[in-house]
């Protein structure tokens, strides 16, 4: 088991990685403390939450809305819950995020810790503070910046979820890997393989994460760099609904390696080194979509100046840099990655 703390400004957050969350149940007060999970997780793992209450949400993006907060909110209401409790999230992303974001509203703020039942949360989602709906049509648009006391990252709960899942969060890895540490990167290509067993990697992408999130926990600066891959990323799951996120950007850390080759940064062989990983690990580095219907998103993108674009690059593996990419140049390097014009 590896117990790491980050410290912020508002205090400490323990990450207690490689423990049976069943082991650390019994350290919770039942009650003082209100679980919050999906319909799936919660049919596949209800014996473990035995004895507490218990709010159970619906999945996917389309619930990910200030309703589901209400009925949050609508359930600690009838449970009496205050300021002495905890709210623990048990879940994928999604449950985190709505309920970390219940959590620092309800009675202007809750305890809240997470316990991430899918691979991108474990690495990504759980990781870092932030929490949110989406509102109309934009994603994550209404959320606040805070850290739960506590995420316990138990692997075991992997061997139920859907492969197509678990390739999400090998994005994520890779993507930790690229950004900002190249050893890392070259561990995940020597260990990828048939039987996708990421309990070792799992720790280390939490602490790039925390490591980069800690220099910079509202986003002025260097947290950028954890966007890489996610612009075109996100222009692509808008346009095709098909794709999971961890397949939409693992096509844009496709491209801007690319693009990080046509700026003299990456060699030949190192582009050729991270296609081949995507590859491997199952996820695609091309899409079935057109240039031209990628371009129109894209100039749609709030990160857009004109007809430049601030882009995330690699200057080498394991190190990132903000760049501002001329849309002409962009298209030129989407027509790599797209099977259409
Ligand atoms: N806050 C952040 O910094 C941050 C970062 C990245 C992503 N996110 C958010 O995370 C969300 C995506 O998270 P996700 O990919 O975990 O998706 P998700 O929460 O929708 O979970 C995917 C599916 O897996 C199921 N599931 C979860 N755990 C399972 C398990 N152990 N066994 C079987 N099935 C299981 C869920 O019920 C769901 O159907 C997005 O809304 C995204 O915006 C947030
Ligand atoms: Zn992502």
């Amino acid at each position: 088991m590896t117990l790491m703390t980050f410290p912020h400004r508002d205090g400490v957050t323990e990450v207690h990685c490689g423990v049976p969350f069943s082991a650390l149940l019994s350290s919770f007060d039942r009650r003082r403390t209100v679980v919050v999970t999906d319909t799936t997780v919660g049919r596949l793992y209800e014996r473990q939450f035995d004895g507490f209450p218990v709010v159970t949400i619906g999945e996917g993006e389309t619930g990910k809305t200030l309703a589901t907060v209400e009925d949050i909110c609508r359930s600690f209401l009838e449970r009496e819950v205050d300021r002495s409790w905890t709210a623990l999230a048990v879940g994928g992303g999604i449950v985190c995020d709505i309920a970390a974001f219940a959590a620092a509203l309800w009675m202007r703020g809750i305890h809240c810790v997470l316990v991430p039942t899918t691979l991108l949360a474990m690495v990504d989602a759980a990781i870092g503070g932030k929490n949110g709906v989406n509102f109309d049509r934009y994603k994550n648009l209404v959320g606040t910046v805070r850290q739960p006391e506590k995420i316990i990252v138990d692997a075991g709960f992997l061997k139920t979820l859907p492969r197509r899942e678990m390739l999400c969060g090998f994005a994520e890895i890779i993507k930790h890997g690229l950004i900002a540490d190249a050893a890392y990167f070259a561990e995940v290509e020597r260990t990828i393989g048939e039987e996708l067993s990421p309990e070792t990697l799992i720790a280390r992408s939490i602490e790039i994460k925390m490591a980069v999130v800690s220099q910079d926990e509202t986003e002025r600066g260097i947290r950028r760099i954890l966007n890489f891959g996610h612009t075109i990323g996100h222009a692509i799951e808008k346009l095709d609904p098909s794709r999971r996120h961890g397949e939409a950007i693992a096509v844009g850390m496709a491209l801007a390696a690319e693009l990080s080759w046509r700026y003299n940064y990456l060699s030949a062989g190192e582009v050729s080194r991270i296609h081949a990983l995507l590859l491997r690990a199952g996820l695609p580095v091309k899409t079935s979509l057109a240039v031209g219907d990628l371009m129109r998103s894209i100039r749609l993108d709030k990160k857009r100046r004109g007809e430049a674009m601030a882009f995330i690059l690699l200057e080498q593996i394991g190190k990132a840099k903000v760049v501002e990419i001329p849309l002409r140049e962009l298209e030129d390097a989407l027509a790599v990655v797209c099977e259409r014009r």
